[in-house]
């Protein structure tokens, strides 16, 4: 045991779970992309299933990921190898790095223009100019595909770094301190961004729900947003489970990061929209929604320049401790199963997703050749991997843990062998076993029937 520890070092024992847990979660999915498809998906109707997800599922999925990964100290394929040998259910397993290595391609593109943004904001590069000026230097540097590249491997390379030199232990310490300070920052801005003119009406989008609105898409989108920002369904957190003590508290772990990162998406909505809506940016802009609306936001601010240049460098910390998740799982699964060396297993997992990413960054090109039936591969691989790899990961997660795991062992690892009580172990095994997979797979379902 203890030299099972020291082999699959890196994180160590002593990382603390919930910092490292919270950290994967938040990230861009909360200030960027959660925005979007509320945006995109009738604003409040989709609010409203949003959260029924993450509470009614995003807690089992999360707990049993958790469950699996600290019973057989694997990562996400070795953990089903060790449960079920001999079954079909390392597909999961596969299914999770495969998926893992496609987020990490286009989140990485992102994650590369929080870097564009901390520099455009020393320069104070928006101060005085109108929203036309911001949409069109906003476009114009998607143009520069190879300049998004650039920014996309630095930021690969910066993960890479990290995981390579094992100090993620390091960088959770400083998450643990400046995730609340993006949260303090967030409040700011939300109050800045509530007493516009006109910023009535963003919160009427946000919380007035027409429940006609609710369609088939919105449904599978808010399923793929909640497995999206809480890191779900591809084994981050069965990779992370792993490296759990056997005294953390599960069930406690998955409520805490459940409440902080609803909480920041949250707060990304009420920064959001009525700004967007004073400014006169449209719910469905997509990327310019959160990357114009803000710009504008500062220039509102007395002090604009420091909280520009604070967030945006809060924005690339959230964004790198997910990116660390990300290719923690890749090269968990590289260095325990193809017994590559951990370092080997880095710089193979960063180049792979450096050549897919390039991909992602340049499809985003108003000239791009890198569509694929008129979707950019940037959408595509976004949508494959968040609707739909990660929706079938969560189910067959939840029904491994139900069916094959089973009661007993999903209460000794919840209760720590009975050492500590875990209230809710029964409504939750019993979501775990009959109402998530029902649920997860009707959605699923009618969101592709259209
Ligand atoms: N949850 C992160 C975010 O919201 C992104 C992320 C990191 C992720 N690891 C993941 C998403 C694993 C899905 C699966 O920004």
């Amino acid at each position: 045991m203890a030299e099972e520890k020291k082999k699959r070092d890196g994180f160590g024992s002593k990382l603390g779970i919930i910092a490292a847990a919270a950290g994967s979660a938040i990230g861009l999915g909360n200030i960027y992309r959660f925005p979007c498809e509320v945006g995109n998906n009738g604003g409040a109707a989709f609010l409203l299933v949003y959260l029924v997800v993450v509470l009614f599922l995003g807690i089992p999925v999360m707990l049993s990921e958790l469950v699996i990964g600290r019973r057989t100290q694997s990562n996400s394929v070795g953990a089903f190898k060790k449960l079920a040998p001999k079954s079909a259910w390392p597909i999961v397993g596969y299914m999770g790095v495969l998926c893992g290595f496609l987020i990490f391609a286009f989140y990485s593109t992102v994650s590369g223009w929080t870097l564009e943004y901390i520099v455009k904001s020393v320069s104070n590069s928006f101060q005085g100019k109108d929203l036309a000026t911001i949409e069109q230097e906003f476009t114009a540097f998607h143009d520069m595909g190879w300049r998004n590249v650039m920014w996309q491997g630095i930021f690969i390379f910066l993960t890479g770094f990290v995981v390579f030199k094992g100090v993620q232990n390091g960088i959770e310490k400083y998450a643990k301190i400046l995730m609340p300070l993006l949260l303090v920052i967030l409040i700011v801005l939300g109050v800045r961004s509530m007493t516009l003119p006109g910023a009535k009406e963003g919160l009427a989008f946000l919380f007035k729900p027409d429940f006609s609105k609710i369609t088939g898409k919105v449904l599978i989108s808010a399923l793929g947003q909640g497995f999206f920002s809480l890191s779900l369904g591809m084994g981050v957190l069965i990779t992370y489970g792993s490296y759990v003590k056997k005294s953390d508290n599960l069930t406690s772990t998955a409520f805490s990061v459940v409440l902080a990162d609803t909480a920041i998406a949250l707060l990304a909505g009420l920064v959001i929209f009525p700004a967007a809506f004073s400014f006169g940016v449209k719910p469905e802009a997509g990327m310019g929604l959160v990357f114009n609306t803000l710009p504008m936001l500062f220039n509102q601010m007395a002090g604009g320049y420091w909280f520009c240049l604070i967030f945006f460098v809060l924005l690339a910390i959230a964004a790198l401790t997910s990116t660390i998740s990300l290719l923690e799982v890749l090269v968990a699964y590289l260095s325990e199963e193809l017994h590559m060396k951990r370092q080997w297993a880095t710089v193979v997992a960063c180049a792979g997703t450096m050549l897919l990413g390039a991909f992602a960054s340049l499809s985003l090109m108003s000239n791009t050749p890198f569509t694929i039936g008129g979707r950019s591969m940037f959408d595509l691989m976004d949508f494959v991997s968040s609707n739909i790899l990660l929706p079938v990961g969560g189910v067959l997660i939840v029904i491994f843990v139900g069916w094959k795991l089973g009661k007993q062992k999903f209460f000794d690892e919840v209760t720590n062998e009975n050492i500590i009580k875990a209230k809710l172990k029964k409504i939750i095994f019993f979501i775990v076993k009959y109402l998530a997979p029902v649920a997860i797979a009707i959605v699923f379902i009618s969101g592709l029937i259209k």
